[in-house]
């Protein structure tokens, strides 16, 4: 079985009756929304979802997966959800499929976050992956200039036709070419301060459990409760 396939079926066992759902985004995504969609098809299973992209949006709509907005829930039970890279210590990179600020929000409403990744997404320390921030359109060239400064490498993300992208929140995309990011959580609170930036891929102290697909089967590692 693919991998990503094997850590999202797994997670969608986390999904119990009366719960209110995170549904993250992305390849391995996709895999627990539909699996989670079959059980609400198959096993009448029910609970409310919060999508976190226009993406997962139209696939839970497809599946027939009932629906509320962030601001429609009290709080979100569990969100299950994708990564970029996990290091050693669990904080991650997230943000390779453009949703990290409603991925962010959502998890920060919810009670307990499970990431879901192949075994390749496991690393000592975060940074290969480009770091995503999420900056306002206007004046987000000079943020570029900021960041060259500082040797952060920056690249404005554009669509495979070439233009500029742009995120559901309307915003655009500065990858950070960082290679290796030594203190996330100093990056974290610099990148915070600055003004035009929206949100950046740096989840910090965020995941309760990851789900790993792997050759020998998914290994669920608990962080914390
Ligand atoms: C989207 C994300 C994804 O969860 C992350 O990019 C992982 O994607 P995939 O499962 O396709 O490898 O953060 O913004």
């Amino acid at each position: 079985m693919n991998l990503k396939q094997m850590a999202g079926i797994e997670a969608a066992r986390y999904v119990e009756d009366g719960m209110i759902v995170g549904l993250g985004t992305g390849s391995t995504a996709k895999f627990m929304v539909d699996e989670i969609g079959r059980r609400v098809k198959e096993e009448g299973l029910s609970i409310v979802g919060v999508t976190t992209s226009k993406e997962t949006e139209r696939q839970a709509l497809a599946l027939g997966i009932p629906l509320k907005g962030i601001d429609e829930v009290p709080y979100v039970d569990l969100t299950i959800d994708g990564a970029d890279e996990i290091s050693e210590d669990f904080q991650g990179i997230k943000g390779g499929g453009a949703a990290l600020l409603f991925e962010k929000i959502v998890a920060t409403y919810s009670k307990k976050c499970i990431w879901i990744v192949d075994d390749s997404k496991l690393v000592k320390q975060l940074g290969k992956f480009p770091l995503p921030v999420e900056v306002v359109p206007y004046g987000s060239q000079q943020l570029v200039r900021l960041f060259e400064e500082k040797g952060f490498a920056p690249v404005l993300r554009t669509t495979p036709n070439e233009e500029l992208l742009v995120t559901d929140g309307g915003h655009s995309i500065i990858d950070l070419h960082l290679e290796e990011i030594t203190d996330p959580i100093a990056l974290g609170t610099y990148l915070d301060q600055l003004v035009g930036v929206v949100e950046h891929g740096l989840f910090l102290n965020v995941v309760s459990t990851v789900i790993v697909g792997g050759q020998a089967g998914p290994k669920t590692i608990h962080v914390s409760e």
